[in-house]
This record gives structure tokens, sequence and C-alpha cells, in this order.
């Protein structure tokens, strides 16, 4: 059934999305109209990609979140389908928040997804009350559980706050049992990820604390992932209000990788390593996939909380997600690469061998909106370094957006100063060149 909420929302959207003409990107999904933020329920059912998304079809502002629908093909052309979930039940009246997706053994699909409700304080304010909820469907309709929610505040361990409890992401294990992370924070705000068991993926068990923040990486711990990867033990989260260190983490809302190993007696995290997931300036919230050629996957919300205020209100629509990337783990490090089905989309190849330049140069034949680039750089007197190099992108007069290296201090910056907007907000962040102090 239907609910008269989800029913005006896929009306809705329908009606609406032919009024956005062009402008949109042209492999970036973005929402069919309204706001998106973080994606949800990126799965594989019945021979397609599944990418739902945290969505308010209303408004390019976040609203009461519904879930967005697309599906694919090769990750990269996505059609929409109406939206999957809409805030209309007792338990998530105030929004269907952040979750995640998979098949069920019977071809059917599951997701889990934050339910909230906005309770009264005795102060006068309200505060959010967060549950996890579970909805079945076919892939494009889908029937909430009668039961729901699934977990509320009794399944939390002690001192763990109902107020920020959010975003399970679900996995099924090899003896076909169920896991599913979930952010939490204790009392004081700092985050961790609570790991929840389940014999079919809808009654579910408190398990452990898988992992706890402990004061280092910011505060609420949002939309946890945790997944083995060549060998490794991976658990990406994004952290609220996060200080900066050094060139890797930077202020405000991130996303770092744990690595390390799982101890199965305790069914906790042992941490090795950590690091940030992306250097650039927006990028938020990201979850992945096991492609079903054994890749990982890996999506996120190409947006910063801090920055997505700003926005064209000409516009209908708000946000878009990363192009999908594949990860793997080398000399101990996460790695990620466009996804290889990108390769598909080149064109016409411009190439150019052993150029020598000391000054700007524009090279004949690179031009366009949209260009896959890809550029060898070597000093040409190796003793005496180039100090910095950049490619400026969408250049004119006025405008451009830069990409710069300096080797000598191993300092990558990506500057959309001159970009096209009117507002003092983040618009430079700088890395070290693979993630650490480096000699060319
Ligand atoms: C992360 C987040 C999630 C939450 C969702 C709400 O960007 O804050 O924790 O589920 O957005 O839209």
């Amino acid at each position: 059934m239907i609910s008269q909420t989800l029913r005006e929302a896929r009306k809705y959207e329908e009606t609406m999305e032919a009024g956005i003409n062009g402008g949109r990107p042209a492999f970036h999904l973005s929402p069919r109209v309204g706001w998106m933020n973080d994606p949800n329920g990126f799965s594989y059912c019945k021979g397609a990609y599944h990418l739902f998304y945290q969505y308010y079809p209303y408004d390019s502002v976040w609203g009461p979140m519904h879930w967005g629908h697309a599906v694919s093909r090769d990750l990269l052309h996505w059609e929409y389908l109406p939206a999957a979930l809409a805030p209309d039940t007792a338990y998530d009246k105030d929004g269907c928040f952040s979750g995640s997706a998979l098949e069920l053994p019977d071809g059917r699909q599951l997701l889990m997804y934050t339910g909230v409700v906005k309770e009264p304080r005795t102060d006068g304010g309200f505060q959010d009350i967060q549950t996890q909820c579970i909805a079945i469907g076919d892939g494009r309709d889908y029937e909430k559980y009668q039961q729901n929610p699934v977990l509320d505040g009794g399944d939390l361990p002690e001192g763990g706050s109902r107020n920020d409890f959010r975003d399970p992401k679900l996995w099924m294990e090899e003896d076909g049992t169920y896991r599913c992370v979930v952010g939490n924070c204790t009392g004081d705000k700092d985050g961790r990820i609570l790991l929840y068991k389940s014999e079919d993926g809808i009654h579910w068990d408190f398990l452990s604390i898988l992992a706890e923040n402990k004061g280092r990486f910011g505060r609420m711990w949002e939309c946890p992932d945790f997944f083995k990867l060549d060998g490794k033990y991976v658990l990406l989260t994004s952290p609220q209000d996060m200080m900066p260190r050094g060139f890797e983490y930077h202020n405000g809302n991130g996303t770092i990788c744990l690595m390390g190993d799982y101890d199965e007696k305790t069914n906790t995290f042992i941490e090795e390593h950590n690091q940030a997931v992306d250097y650039g300036i927006d990028f938020y919230a990201p979850q992945t996939i096991a492609a079903p050629d054994g890749r990982r996957i890996m999506i996120g919300w190409m947006q910063n909380w801090d920055t997505c205020n700003l926005r064209d209100t000409e516009r209908f629509w708000f946000g878009q997600m990363t192009l999908p990337r594949e990860l793997s783990i080398e000399n101990g490090r996460l790695i990620q690469k466009p996804v290889r089905e990108l390769e598909s989309l080149r064109g016409e190849e411009v190439r150019y061998e052993n150029v020598v330049f000391t000054d700007t140069i524009r090279l004949d034949g690179i031009r366009g909106r949209k260009m896959d680039m890809e550029i060898m750089l070597r000093p040409a007197d190796p003793e005496n370094i180039f100090h910095k190099f950049a490619v400026r992108f969408a250049q004119d007069e006025t405008y451009h957006t830069s990409v710069s290296f300096r080797p000598l201090e191993s300092v990558v910056k990506v500057d959309r100063k001159f970009s096209g907007s009117r507002r003092a907000i983040i618009h430079l962040w700088s890395c070290h060149f693979g993630g650490e102090q480096k000699t060319v």
C-alpha cells in the first residue's frame, strides 16, 4: 500500500522533473527534483545497481527526508524510479534518514533506515528520537514492516544517545546471517559505531561496540560502513565537527578511513591506521557496495554541510553524487580509482607528448565541459625542480577553478575561489601529495 504522502511526492516529482531543462551533470547523479544529500541503499538487485538518496522533493533545501531512487546498469547512466520512502508513519514522521539495502535470498529488496520523531523537551524545544526501521519491496515499491522500529533506545549499550542513533549499513555474512553497523555517540557526543546481528535481516540484536572515537576524530560519527578489503578490515565513517590535523584532516564534517583487523571473539575492530577519505572540498557520507564482480565500489555525497546553503535559487534541484570509485589497499593505504566503466565514455583522444613549458600554455583541442584528463609531469631539469604546476579549468577573464601541485612541499591544492561564488565559504583545501610528506 502506497501512502498518501508518498503518492503525493511521486506525483510532484514526476510533474516537476519536466520543468528541469538541462543544466544537470552528465553522469553524476542529481536529485530528480529538490534536495539531495547522502547516498542510501547502494545495492545490486535483479541485475541493476540501485542508488537511493536523502531527498526532499519540495524545495532545494533540506526538509523532512524521503528516499529518492535511481537505477543503473553501468554506475554512470542513471534512470529515476519513483521515490521509495516518505515520512508517513508515527515512527518516522519527521524523516526517513540514511540507511542501506540488500537483496534477500528470495529476490526481494530489504531497506533499513533511520526513523526520526521530534519529541518535545521540557524546556520547550524538541529533540530527535532516532530508531532503525525496515521496508521490503520489489525494487520499486516498498512496504514498511508492521513491527517497526526494529531497533530503538532499548537496543543501545549503556550511555548511548537516543538522539544520535542512525544510518544503519547492513550486509550478509558468508553463513547467511546478517550484520549492521549504526552510528551513535555517548551523552557527551563522542562518536562510536555499534554492531548488530540478525538471522533474517528483520529481527536484530545488539552484538558489540565495534569502535569508539575516544575524543580523536570530531564528535558524532555518521554514516558508518564496514567491510573486508584486500585482507584488511575497513571502517569508514563521517565524523561531525572535526578539528584540523596537519593537511590530513580539515575542519568541519569529514570522512575518515580506519583500517585494521577484527577480533571475532569480542566483535571489535582493532585499529591500525587512519587516513582521510577525500582531500577535496565536497565529500561526505559515502557508502560502498560489493559489486557482483567482487569490486568494492564507493559513492559519496558531493557536498559539505558547511557550504551547502550556497545555491542557485533559480534551480529546482540541489546536490549531486561523486563518481563511483573502486577501492583497494596498497601499501597499507586506501586507494581510490574512478570506476573502470568510465573508460567507455571516452570519446576522441587528444594526446600531447614531450611538451616543454615554463609559463602558461593552452593546448589546442583540450576544451569543453566534460573531459577526462591524465597528466604525466616531469621536471625538465631534475636538479632544478619547478616550484608550482597548476591546471585551470573553465577559465575565462573572470573565472577559473584550479588544481595546483607544489613538488618541493608535496602539496596539492584545490581552489575554487574564482569559480563564481559570492560567498566567503570554504574555497580552498590543501593536502599532502599521496597523503603524507613525500619528496619528488
Ligand atoms: C549525514 C546525515 C545522516 C542523516 C542524514 C539526514 O549527512 O546527517 O547522519 O541520516 O544526513 O539527512
